[in-house]
């Protein structure tokens, strides 16, 4: 099924209840639908606040949505990840959604050698094997060897960040999810990722991602999606 895309996102919505203010809804967005395909990168687009890490987020299964269906192309089948099954959205996270989040939850003690072989020790490589292609990545980021053997939680906001871009990367998932992955890198990490970005997309990642950076946009967009055409809010658009 070459055409079949590997991700179609179906007149979802989702408002958040504030339990803390008499349970008042704030509605975010609503009938968003796209889908996307094998070596495709979409940048979700528009204001901030307006939900695009919202949708990130319920494409990867943290956050349930109100209705609607995201539909993740396995092998011949498509999953209903909005099903809201737990075991369903741990299986599509090992198999096939990979997810760089905006800020790296470092596990204490591990050191940042090993938070980016852990994956690929859990889908069965040797160690010697997973920490060469872990050092690999980092050395291509720039992070210096001093740091492969510390864990991230001291490290500066760059220093985490490239360490999360290379955990997020190390794997092949058929599908990315980019939250402003180049947020706090300066030029030249911003150049090696979208570099990494691409090479992603030349072998047939599909990518969806935000980045509010003009340049790597502008460079790996292969298309924006425009989230203020979503958006539930009266006062929006
Ligand atoms: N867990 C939550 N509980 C309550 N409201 C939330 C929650 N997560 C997001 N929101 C609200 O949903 C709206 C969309 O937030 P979201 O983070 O998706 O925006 P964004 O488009 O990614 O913005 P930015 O560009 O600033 O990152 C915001 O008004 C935000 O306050
Ligand atoms: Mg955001």
């Amino acid at each position: 099924m070459p055409d079949t895309p590997l991700l179609s996102v179906r007149d979802v919505a989702k408002s958040f209840t504030l339990h803390l203010r008499g349970g008042l809804e704030l509605p975010v967005v609503a009938n968003v639908a796209f889908e996307l395909g094998a070596g495709e990168c979409a940048v979700l687009g528009g204001p901030s606040g307006i939900g695009k890490s919202s949708i990130l987020r319920m494409v990867y299964g943290n956050y349930a949505v109100d209705r609607g269906a995201i539909l993740v192309r396995q092998g011949g089948e498509a999953a209903d990840l909005a099903s809201g099954d737990p075991r369903l959205v741990m299986r599509l996270r090992f198999t096939t959604i990979g997810y760089v989040s905006q800020f790296l939850r470092a596990v204490p003690r591990v050191p940042a050698l090993d938070v980016v072989a852990e994956p690929l020790l859990q889908r069965g490589l040797g160690q010697d094997e997973a920490r060469r292609r872990a050092a690999a990545l980092l050395h291509r980021l720039r992070l210096p060897e001093a740091l492969f053997g510390l864990p991230p939680a001291t490290f500066s906001g760059g220093e985490k960040q490239r360490v999360n871009i290379a955990r997020g990367f190390v794997t092949d998932h058929p599908i990315l999810l980019l939250d402003e992955p180049t947020a706090s890198l300066d030029a030249e990490n911003r150049d090696t990722v979208a570099g990494m970005i691409e090479e992603k997309l030349a072998r047939g990642t599909a990518i969806l991602g935000i980045f509010h950076d003009e340049v790597v946009r502008a460079r790996v967009a292969t298309r924006i999606i425009d989230v203020a055409a979503f958006s539930a809010r009266r006062d929006a658009a």
